[in-house]
This record gives structure tokens, C-alpha cells and sequence, in this order.
């Protein structure tokens, strides 16, 4: 990849078990467990922090989705984010290290509020938790959308299902933002999906990701989730995304993205995600 050697965190487990933090937008790059990795990014991936990095976990804050006053999904995924704490272990083994970014006249040009964001990241044997924090520094209340933009990486996503979705009402940003309720148990995908669910289930089971095993995610105050893959029309119209790539990703990504979240100010909104191989 383009970026320098120090904008780049590594978490070791050893055993080939890795994590790896690129300080653009603090954005996930690489999870690989016993060697094998478990995040899609597209060989035409871009980091010169012009858009997000096209795949692993960006960060999607303050706003969800085409946005009037900055880029699509936020500027969150596209600032430069400092370690806030070097990788460490813990007495058991696993890894924890910190990331954070303020407010700059940058954001305040597009979203005029002083913020605090910290990113805590711990790689386990077989687990990788993700957890964002919002912290209103602000002398008044503000509101926001955020997401975890997963990028699952897949032999065939015709072959995966996601669990967790049922009964859900979602918006199908494929057909002009209708809105549906969900009928399947399990969702499978064969052609281009841009939905947001609703509501959902605590915990999403992919089944059929790497060497055919199932990921489970578990989410913390994250309402929604959206699936997405752009299949190959859309594919086609996408500069960082090859035109053979969308067989081998799905994006399920955790989010407070129906409703926006007003916080305080002082306080502070927490966000996590749970990817276990399982
Ligand atoms: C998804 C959205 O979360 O992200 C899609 O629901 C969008 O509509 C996709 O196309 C990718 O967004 P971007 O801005 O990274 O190209």
C-alpha cells in the first residue's frame, strides 16, 4: 500500500494473528487470524485521504450516507487520527492500542461543532473488537450518524448468508429508498444490495466467509445494519473498486444510522463491534 511505514499501527497476537491500523481515518486494513486474513480491501484502494480507504473497517461519522455539507459518509474516515496508545498486551495475551481525533477548522468548515472520537481496538485469539467513542466537546448539544463500514472478505458472497435481519423494516437504496420488511430468515445476495435494516438483531452470523467458516458479529448501541455490495454494474463506476472484486467482499456494516443520535454536551456516545471467527 501507498502509505508510510509509520502511518500504519500493528497488533501482534502472534501466531500470525494480526491487526493492523492505518491512521488514515483509523481505518482497519488487515485482520488475519492463524494467517488467514478476514478483511476484503480492493487492490485499487487509494490513501492519499482525497476518500476513504476501499475496504477493511472505515469509520463513517458524523453522517451516514450522501452528506450536503462534506463527502459521502463523513470526514471521520479521512482525517489523519494520532495513537492515542501504542499497542499493549494484556496479562492474557491480547492486544489493545488507542487512536483519537479532534475537531480542526477542516471538520469545522463542514460540521461546526468541537468533538473528541477515540478508537479502541483489542485483538483476541480469534476475536476483534472495535469500539468508537463520540465525545461532545461542544458547548451545545449536537447530532450524528455513525457506522462501521465492515468489509468482509469472501471466496463467493452468492455463497454467504447473513442472519440477524429477519422481520427487520429496511430501506432498499437499490429501488429509490422503498421500504420493505425483511422476509428471510437468512439473507443471501445475488445481485446488486444496498439495503438498511432496521432494528436489528444483536448478532449477525455471515456464513461461507474465509475457508468457508462463519464470522459472528455482535454489536453495542448500534441500532442498524446495512448490507451492501455494489455487484458489477455499479462496480464498474467505482475508480478504487475493481470490476472483479465484488464476488470476494460483503459489506455488513453496524450503525446508529435510522435515527440520529443527540448527545450532549460532555458526554460521550460508545459504539463497538465484536467480529469472532468462528
Ligand atoms: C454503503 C452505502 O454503506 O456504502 C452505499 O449504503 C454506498 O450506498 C457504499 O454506495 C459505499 O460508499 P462509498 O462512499 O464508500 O463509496
Amino acid at each position: 500500500m501507498a502509505s508510510s511505514v509509520s502511518s500504519v499501527v500493528v497488533l501482534d497476537r502472534g501466531n500470525n494473528t494480526t491487526c493492523t491500523i492505518n491512521l488514515l481515518g483509523a481505518t482497519v486494513v488487515s485482520w488475519r487470524v492463524n494467517n488467514q486474513e478476514q478483511l476484503f480491501v480492493s487492490k485499487l484502494a487509494v490513501f492519499d485521504g482525497q476518500k476513504s480507504i476501499r475496504g477493511g473497517i472505515p469509520l463513517v461519522f458524523p453522517h451516514f450516507g450522501p452528506w450536503a455539507y462534506g463527502p459521502q459518509h463523513g470526514f471521520a474516515k479521512i482525517c489523519r487520527w494520532e495513537v492515542e496508545k501504542q499497542p499493549e498486551p494484556y496479562e492474557n495475551g491480547d492486544i489493545e492500542a488507542i487512536f483519537s481525533v479532534v475537531d480542526t477548522p477542516f471538520t469545522k468548515q463542514m460540521w461546526n461543532y468541537s468533538f473528541k472520537l477515540v478508537l479502541k481496538v483489542v485483538l483476541r485469539e480469534k476475536e476483534l473488537q472495535v469500539g468508537l467513542n463520540v465525545i461532545n466537546t461542544s458547548p451545545e448539544p449536537f447530532q450524528f450518524t455513525m457506522l462501521f463500514h465492515t468489509y468482509l472478505k469472501v471466496p463467493d458472497v452468492r455463497k454467504c448468508s447473513i442472519s440477524g435481519l429477519h422481520g427487520c423494516m429496511f430501506v432498499d437504496k437499490t429501488k429509490e429508498n422503498s421500504i420493505y420488511q425483511e422476509s428471510r430468515e437468512l439473507v443471501t445476495i445475488d445481485n446488486w444490495i444496498d439495503n438498511i435494516y432496521q432494528n436489528t438483531l444483536q448478532e449477525h452470523i455471515i456464513s461461507n466467509v474465509v475457508s468457508g467458516r462463519k464470522m459472528k458479529m455482535v454489536k453495542y448501541n448500534l441500532p442498524d445494519t446495512v448490507v451492501w455490495n455494489p455487484w458489477d454494474v455499479k462496480a464498474s463506476t467505482m475508480s478504487d473498486f475493481g470490476d472483479d472484486e465484488y464476488p470476494n467482499m460483503i459489506c455488513v456494516e453496524a450503525g446508529a444510522v435510522m435515527t440520529p443520535i443527540t448527545l450532549n454536551p460532555s458526554n460521550t456516545y460508545e459504539g463497538t463491534i465484536i467480529l469472532q471467527v468462528m
